[in-house]
């Protein structure tokens, strides 16, 4: 590519480009630090028009482009690969909210937008937009419903896919779809928004989308309860489903081992309790009513919880500072884990909930008998079924040796697991470069071949994210 070319898109195009090895280095490393590639330039669009004409510029030189919005995601998705003739499409700037319509209670925001600040938003117009997960701070709209994210309150509200009504997208061969409805009901054929979603860039840019709002709950309850058992904390959520209905908004399953690793490198982040227990559930209600009803409701579960032995120690929050001191705890886990000696064995899945305590054990038991030592940092979203089932180098041991050796055999035997319950090798966080090989060898040829068609539908010359998803791409 010579610079005569990029100047083509310079002259074309009023966003930012960046070019400099300082200035791209940031677009060039995920999150986890196990990709790191090399581009072309990053160009920064204001507005849509702006993302079309790169998109076009693109598509006309045959130059493969990667979206990127808070380069959160954690499965390589976001940075280009190491060829160096990929153009990175950053979404930063793409960062308004364009409207807000309290009494449809919905919000349309631009794809580049920080998940917090759409929270905020919502909230000083007295609505709730309720994903929520550990990198609200920095990952984008665009990034969420591009990975479809999940979160900590699916439970109730749903995925990402769940809180989109209408999609702006702009299309592999530089087209504008305003597909920005913001209804409810609407059964006019296909619905497109769907095949952008989860989509991981590979079938478009998406620009900016019309999210669903929720009214603000009157109160928050959030405890910490000590089980001694995945089974337990299971018997826990059918507890908890059964008093507190819908109103059940969080609930998350901490190992131990993962408890005693956030507060070794967080010390201000441990469990409220005088000793160690061997698993936690941090659950949340969020109650329509009041302060009073949430009280009493959550009060009155956690003694029938206590009376049937369920639960061995719980610190329910008397504030929403304590509130947010638990989940600070459960928000530090996935940084944690990076401190301690570097990125470890991740297994981002979900099995039904029925299976999931079982799955625990016997897989747990077969990890340590095939690689003495291993540890075992299960958590995450058990209301949803999906943990994230992490396995770490023996105690001393940096984790890249063990990655190293190891890594392939030990997610074998997880992936192997997950696929004799019908469970998902990938719950919320995509298959990006990391899965992309594991992905086509679980699902069958038939959804393999449907996904290709639609691929070749939309991206005839595979320049949407290659290399993501799809094998061959
Ligand atoms: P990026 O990482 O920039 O991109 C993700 C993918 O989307 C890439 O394939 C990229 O090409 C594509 N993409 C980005 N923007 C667009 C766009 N506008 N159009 C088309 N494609 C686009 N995930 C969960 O599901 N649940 C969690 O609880 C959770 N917790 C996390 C906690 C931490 C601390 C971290 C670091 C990550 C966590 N994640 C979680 C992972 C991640 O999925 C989310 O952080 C987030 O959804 C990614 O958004 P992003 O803007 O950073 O996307
Ligand atoms: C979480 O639930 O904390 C995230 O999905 C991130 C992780 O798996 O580390
Ligand atoms: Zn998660």
């Amino acid at each position: 590519m010579s610079d005569g070319t990029l100047d083509s898109l310079r002259g074309r195009f009023c966003g930012r480009l960046l070019t400099a090895p300082d200035d791209t280095a940031p677009f060039l490393t995920d999150w986890r630090r196990n990709f790191t590639g090399r581009t072309l330039a990053v160009a920064q669009p204001d507005t849509t028009a702006d993302v079309a004409e790169v998109v076009r510029w693109c598509a006309a030189q045959r130059i493969p482009l990667v979206p990127q919005g808070g380069n959160t995601g954690m499965v390589g998705g976001a940075v280009p690969d190491s060829g160096g003739h990929a153009l990175v499409l950053s979404t930063a700037r793409l960062n308004r909210i364009r409207e807000i319509d309290p009494l449809n209670n919905t919000l349309t925001a631009e794809a580049g937008c920080i998940l917090a600040n759409v929270q905020q938003a919502a909230q000083q117009a007295d609505r709730l937009y309720p994903l929520s997960l550990g990198a609200e701070g920095s990952c984008t709209i665009g990034g969420n419903l591009a990975s479809n994210a999940g979160g900590v309150q699916v439970l109730r509200y749903g995925n990402t896919r769940e809180l989109c009504l209408g999609l702006e997208v702009v299309t592999p061969d530089g087209e504008v779809w305003d597909g920005l409805r913001a209804l409810r009901k609407d059964n006019t054929g296909y619905d497109l928004k769907q095949l952008f979603i989860g989509a991981e860039g590979t079938l478009g840019v998406i620009t900016a989308a019309t999210l669903k709002l929720y009214p603000r709950p009157a109160a928050r309850m959030t405890a910490l309860a000590a089980v001694a058992s995945p089974h337990a904390a299971l018997r826990l959520l059918e507890l908890a489903q059964r008093r507190l209905a819908a109103t059940l908004t969080a609930f998350e399953l901490m190992s131990g081992a993962c408890m005693a690793l956030v507060a070794r490198h967080f010390p201000d982040c441990r469990a409220p309790f005088e000793q160690d227990h061997a698993w936690y559930v941090l659950l949340e209600s969020s109650d329509p009513h009041s302060e009073a009803h949430a009280t009493q409701a959550f009060g009155e579960l956690m003694e029938e919880a206590f009376e049937a032995g369920i639960v061995a120690d719980a610190a329910i929050a008397a504030s929403l500072a304590q509130s947010d001191g638990l989940w600070r705890i459960r928000h530090h886990l996935p940084e944690a884990q990076s401190l301690d000696g570097g990125d470890n064995i991740k297994h981002d899945i979900s099995v039904p909930i029925s299976s999931i305590a079982t799955f625990i054990e016997r897989t747990s038991a077969d990890i340590v008998a095939a690689h003495p030592g291993a540890r075992v940092l299960a958590f995450g979203h058990l209301g949803d079924g999906n943990l994230h089932y992490n396995v770490s180098a023996p105690a001393g041991m940096p984790q890249a040796p063990f990655v190293q050796a190891s890594g392939a055999a030990v997610s074998a035997l997880v992936y192997e697991a997950v696929d004799r319950v019908r469970g998902s090798i990938s719950a919320e966080h995509g298959i990006g470069q990391l899965k992309v090989e594991k992905n086509a060898h679980y699902k069958s040829a038939v959804e393999m071949a449907l996904m290709q068609k639609i691929k070749q539908a939309l991206d005839p010359h595979g320049l949407m994210n290659p290399g993501r998803l799809l094998p061959g791409h």
